[in-house]
């Protein structure tokens, strides 16, 4: 079968920037430059960074609204906490998807064994919109421990791909979306190459997490190597997205692959609250000063 490999459209290096209580991300968008890539809102890598005993930092108790945050942890530990009771810890691997829907508030905190011994932080956290009809809906959360999620293997067994949503190599996500989303995290040997079907309607991108690849092969212009802290997004024309590594690189190549169904409705944001109009960011406001997302009881 022979299919059209997107070809990269552009290449954003992520910004350094500080959040929550101090805790460094390299965040790919928003941005001056890209505000969304619909339908996801944010993309931040959390670190990596390598913390002393009593130092590592979070980000305490705030409010979302109007779409979806999922945490995906690589190194070091989190504990959640929410207005709703709800709590849970986050370990290497594990996926935190979470629909904040109609709103709550909650905070991610280093977890008290890592704070005290230290060690490397590293993760990602990725915002994806809601439609219109689902802003409004009842918080919601996926859980899934890091054994639990799906791995797609190639047959040479030179690409093997983590499944937190979507497919890859006839694995299938556990993970329900509420809009066609992927998110794939693949690890290529040299040698290995990754030929992944993409539906036409997905707009796709990828980040660089460990080591260099290449992105399609069939024209010298679209082979472009890429680094660390990269967003790679790839242009809408073709039915696959290829990565190889070749035979005569030294290091596997660690990429998040992650590609959605753009909503195509307006976008009114402000700080933790994505809505479609102004009117409804005045009343998320109201209703988080109001108490009606609850507190966090400790
Ligand atoms: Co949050």
């Amino acid at each position: 079968m022979s299919t059209t490999h997107r070809k990269v459209k552009r290449m954003i290096p992520a910004k350094m920037s500080i959040e929550g209580e101090g805790f460094l991300v390299h965040r790919a968008f928003p941005s001056q430059t890209l505000l969304d890539f619909d339908p996801f809102l944010l993309f931040d890598e959390m670190g990596p960074i390598d913390h002393q005993p009593g130092n590592a930092k979070g980000a305490p108790d705030h409010p979302h609204r109007g779409f979806e945050t999922v945490t995906y942890m690589l190194s070091g530990c989190f504990e959640h906490n929410d207005s709703f009771g709800h709590n849970g810890k986050l370990e290497p691997g594990d996926v935190q998807w979470m629909t904040a829907g109609s709103g709550l508030i909650h905070s991610e905190m280093p977890e008290k064994s890592f704070l005290e011994k230290g060690g490397t932080l590293h993760g990602i956290q990725l915002w994806i919109n809601l439609p219109k009809e689902h802003k409004m809906i009842s918080p919601h959360y996926q859980e899934i421990k890091s054994v639990d999620i799906p791995i797609g293997v190639s047959e040479d067994n030179k690409v093997q791909v983590r499944v937190l949503a979507g497919e890859a190599f006839n694995a299938k996500a556990i993970i329900q979306t509420r809009t066609p989303i992927f998110y794939l995290h693949a690890v290529i040997q040299p040698g290995g190459r990754w030929e992944q079907p993409i539906l036409k309607e997905f707009n796709v991108f990828a980040y660089v997490l460990k080591g260099e690849g290449l992105f399609s092969r069939k024209s010298e212009t679209n082979l472009k190597s890429c680094e660390l802290h990269q967003m790679i997004m790839f242009d809408n024309d073709g039915d696959s997205i290829e990565l190889i590594v070749p035979s005569d690189f030294n290091d596997p190549f660690e990429v998040l692959l992650i590609g959605g169904v753009p909503i195509n409705e307006p976008i009114v944001r402000y700080g933790p609250f994505v809505m479609n109009t102004e009117e409804e960011i005045r009343t998320a406001f109201i209703d988080y000063h109001t108490g009606k997302m609850g507190t966090i009881k400790r």
